[in-house]
């Protein structure tokens, strides 16, 4: 099977297998710069080959757990055997990111049926929200990440760049829609208030929305513009040339900040250095332990310029499930959670700041947290079934605090 690759809207080269496991990519000879499919795969006479499977680039979108699964049942039959090209090809219209996917012959079609937010956030379908959408909106969803969940099209309950003038109707997936399964209970709730307290913390966080039910959360797509058009996105497994696999492999020193900065436009860098830094120490306050590779990403509207970090997403108190969770990457060589003093000089010896701004940002972070376990108290008074969760996250963010940002 041979894939035509789009970049945004226009066709910049196909992609088809290459020996046995393998995969090669050739841009058209048409092909300009700002064609480019990623900032680590300039655009050049010579093809991108891969001896294994697809390149980062092409594998970052693939759906991993309940929705791949679905999707493979739902298509093998008709293609006899199911790999990576045949999963992008079905997923290819719709995707996160700039880039798209079609049969070599087919024109781009990207068209995402409407669904309204503020429905499906008063749902009363119970646990069956997730099946219902996903019949309608699996083929849509090139979204990677193991929980369940799709991507949806409300482009009038899209608040991104709100204000940042003329809306033009948008015709892709404007939000990400989240689910969980009976293994990580209220999982929508606990990321609800991982990022509520992110938002306290000087980090940017797209606009989400928690279910009244408790069991989506909806998230604005922060790549898409508000002229419809979609910016690039990459994630930190890209920028490290490791497969979705490895997203586990590397330490927040290498395969995050020093990768950050050789990507990042210059005027980027501090900023985003920073942002990385609170991220990190939030992770440790909130015990996440999932921050994983793919867990951070850059966006850019033009791949020759303005790289920037991407906004916060997916930050979830993994201990409140797990409680013997450790970080997703090394810090200090090791997956412990750091203490302050680690963190203290983790930032000072990468140039975030001196002593008194990490300090700083840590009593920030201190202090945003501190203030959304009020808020964790109030959401287990209205809603009882949150409890149990509730009140393992209030432990495991006390804990947090206590021994990764004051000490
Ligand atoms: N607001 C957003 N806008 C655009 N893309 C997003 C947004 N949030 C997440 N993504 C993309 O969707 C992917 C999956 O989302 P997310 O990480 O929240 O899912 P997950 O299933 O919880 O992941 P994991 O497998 O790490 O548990 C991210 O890796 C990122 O590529
Ligand atoms: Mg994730």
């Amino acid at each position: 099977m041979t894939i035509r690759v789009w970049t945004d809207g226009r066709g910049s080269g196909l992609l088809g297998p290459k020996g046995v496991r393998g995969t090669a990519f050739a841009y058209a000879a048409e092909a300009g710069p700002a064609d480019a499919v990623s900032i680590t795969m300039p655009v050049r006479l010579a093809s991108w080959d891969s001896d294994f499977g697809l390149a980062p680039i092409f594998e970052m979108n693939l759906p991993e757990g309940a929705l791949r699964e679905r999707l493979r049942m739902a298509f093998a039959k008709a293609t006899g055997s199911f790999d990576d090209l045949d999963l992008l090809a079905i997923v290819g219209r719709s995707q996160v990111g700039r880039l798209r996917y079609t049969d070599e012959h087919a024109v781009l079609d990207r068209t995402v049926p409407f669904q309204s937010v503020d429905e499906l956030l008063a749902s009363r379908r119970d646990g069956n929200l997730f099946q219902y959408l996903l019949e309608r909106f699996a083929p849509y969803s090139g979204v990677s990440g193991v929980q369940p969940k799709l991507l949806i099209r409300d482009d009038e309950a899209w608040g991104g760049e709100a204000g940042a003038g003329e809306q033009t109707s948008i015709q892709g997936a404007t939000h990400i829609v989240k689910f969980w399964e009976n293994e990580y209970p209220q999982l929508a709730a606990n990321e609800f208030l991982c990022l509520t307290a992110a938002g306290r913390c000087g980090l940017q966080v797209p606009r989400f929305r928690l279910s009244e039910d408790g069991r989506a959360l909806v998230i604005d797509r922060f790549d898409l513009r508000a002229d419809g058009r979609y910016r690039g996105f990459e994630d930190f497994c890209v920028l490290n040339g490791r497969r979705t696999a490895d997203k586990y492999l590397g330490s927040y020193e290498t395969a995050v900040l020093k990768r950050f900065r050789e990507f990042a436009s210059p005027g980027q860098i501090a900023r985003g250095s920073e942002t990385l830094f609170r991220m990190i120490a939030l992770n440790a306050a909130l015990r996440n332990g999932d921050a994983h590779l793919k867990n951070f990403g850059v966006v850019y509207d033009d791949v020759e310029g303005g790289i920037a970090l991407a906004p916060v997403y997916d930050i979830v108190t993994t201990t409140a499930y797990i409680r013997a969770d450790q970080m997703a990457l090394t810090l200090d060589g090791s997956t412990r959670w750091p203490t302050a003093r680690q963190l203290l000089a983790f930032g000072t010896t990468r140039q975030i700041g001196s002593p008194a701004v990490i300090k700083g940002i840590l009593g920030e972070i201190a202090e945003g947290v501190n203030e959304t376990m009020e808020q964790i108290r109030q959401h287990i008074r209205g809603h009882p079934e949150f409890e149990e969760v509730g009140k393992r996250m209030l432990v495991e963010w006390a804990e947090g605090i206590r021994t990764s940002l004051v000490e």
